[in-house]
């Protein structure tokens, strides 16, 4: 049974991998709708555009009947206020990730003390994955069809070659 409340999940998704997905299908059977909130994100320089991470998003979560994708710029908090959601999805891989998604929710907390940020873990399998690493092995020819959606391989193996 889903709860009736909608979840915004926000990343930078460059590009989205299947730990990403794991999570979202997760939440997806948790909350009635789920945003897949993109962000801008200028400080991480991402290797694919705004409208290129959203599209990659929007293919591989299209078969999910209640997953919305959306871009986004400015505040985080703004966006899930806008969107009525009361549930912050992040991540938690591992301790590592501990402390700066500490940070993030708090601060979120301050500015929204309406919204709640959830962690939600995803599978084993994914709990050393990541954007960077995922580009990386690609530039250097590595397979990593085990880590994201085909979509998403033949974007990078298109980004390598333009
Ligand atoms: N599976 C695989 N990888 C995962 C993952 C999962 N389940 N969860 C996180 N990651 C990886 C990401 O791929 C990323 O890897 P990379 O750094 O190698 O690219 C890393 O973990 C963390 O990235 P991400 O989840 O994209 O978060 P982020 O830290 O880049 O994004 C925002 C942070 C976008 C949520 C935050 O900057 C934000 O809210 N920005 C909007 C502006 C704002 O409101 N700022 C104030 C915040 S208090």
């Amino acid at each position: 049974m889903r709860l009736n409340t909608t979840a915004i999940y926000p990343g930078t998704f460059d590009p989205i991998t299947n730990g990403h997905i794991d999570l979202v299908v997760r939440a997806s059977k948790l909350f009635n709708k789920v945003i897949v909130a993109v962000a801008i994100n200028p400080t991480k320089q991402p290797a694919f555009d705004l409208a290129q991470r959203v599209a990659l998003a929007k293919t591989c979560l299209g078969g999910i009947d209640n997953v919305e994708v959306c871009g986004f710029d400015g505040l985080l908090v703004d966006v899930a206020t806008e969107k009525k959601a009361q549930v912050i999805i992040r991540g938690l891989r591992a301790v590592s990730d501990f402390e700066h998604e500490f940070q993030l929710a708090g601060m979120n907390r301050h500015m929204a003390p309406h919204v709640e940020t959830l962690f939600l873990t995803p599978a084993e399998q994914y709990s050393y994955l990541s954007s960077s690493l995922v580009r990386e092995v690609a530039a250097l020819g590595g397979d990593v069809s085990a880590f994201v959606a085909p979509c998403v391989e033949k974007a990078l193996q298109d980004s390598q070659s333009s």
